[in-house]
């Protein structure tokens, strides 16, 4: 029985999350999108919708009713911000801003997090109709089929996926300065946009490593568990391991990339 939950094994809760994620991304699949009621929050690139605060309200409305006292901690929305014990850490639209700009690449992100232990996680894009889950110490799935581990490529052999921490100026330029010093070593670079999404490419191989100076739960706790199950090195990019109640920097990546990138920075 999954920590915390009243029911059902591990892989059980899962599939249920799977499919109240799914039924919430639908919402912006039909989405009006003349009339995404679009607000800006921290700066003119931090972004929210209407649709972000409705797909929110689904997914606790139904997630609240099938878990009973499973707390939460959500991007749109301080009164739902439980930082310890068992929380559902909830990301609605991840890549908000291209969920804006229409470039597809966002994300519904739904983890389970038990103290500083993820138990869950499930990233659902739903213009590309893909759809990663995983449970702690059962690996992870892809629409339902399992994906294999890894492989252990070199820093030389990645594709790095770069999350440039658009919402703070010294941490955007700390990232074009690390790129400018860095970026040779790597096979090239590539910039996404949902850092859920980008944990669930380096979980299927796409990417060889992803990192990003400053992310919130909601942004990878979900992914990065997909990632882990999948034999993803998976820690802070100073090497420690991750934290579940504040801003941290993530590093995701093939074991053999991140121990080079690591040794890079200095850790
Ligand atoms: C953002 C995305 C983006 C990352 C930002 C996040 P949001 O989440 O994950 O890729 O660079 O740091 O905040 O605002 O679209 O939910
Ligand atoms: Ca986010």
């Amino acid at each position: 029985m999954t920590a915390g939950l009243t029911r059902g094994d591990a892989r059980d809760d899962l599939a249920r999350v799977e499919r109240i994620v799914r039924d919430a991304a639908r919402l912006m699949t039909q989405a009006d999108r003349a009339h995404l009621g679009t607000r800006l929050k921290t700066s003119r690139r931090d972004m929210v919708t209407a649709y972000d605060r409705a797909v929110q309200d689904r997914l606790v409305a139904a997630l609240a009713a099938d878990f009973p006292g499973v707390g939460f901690l959500c991007e749109e929305g301080g009164e739902l911000s439980q930082r310890d014990g068992v929380r559902f850490v909830i990301d609605p639209i991840d890549g908000t801003a291209n969920f804006v700009h229409g470039t597809g690449v966002s994300a519904v992100s739904v983890g389970l997090v038990d103290g500083a232990d993820p138990v869950l996680g499930v990233v659902y894009e739903p213009f590309s109709d893909e759809c990663y889950a995983a449970a702690a110490g059962h690996g992870a799935t892809r629409n339902g089929v399992a994906l294999p581990q890894v492989e252990d490529v070199q820093l030389a052999d990645a594709l790095v996926c770069v999350g440039s921490s658009p919402y703070f100026p010294d941490l955007y330029q700390r990232t074009m300065d690390l790129l400018a010093r860095r970026a040779r070593e790597f096979n090239d670079i590539r910039r996404d946009g949902s850092a859920a999404c980008d944990c669930c490419y380096v979980a299927d191989g796409r990417y060889g490593l992803f990192f990003e100076m400053s992310l919130a739960p909601w942004d990878f706790a979900a992914g990065a568990l997909v990632a882990r199950e999948c034999g993803a090195w998976v820690g802070t990019m100073e090497g420690a391991p991750l934290t579940y109640a504040d801003r941290v920097s993530v590093l995701a990546g093939a074991p053999r990339a991140a121990e080079a990138f690591l040794k890079g920075e200095g850790h």
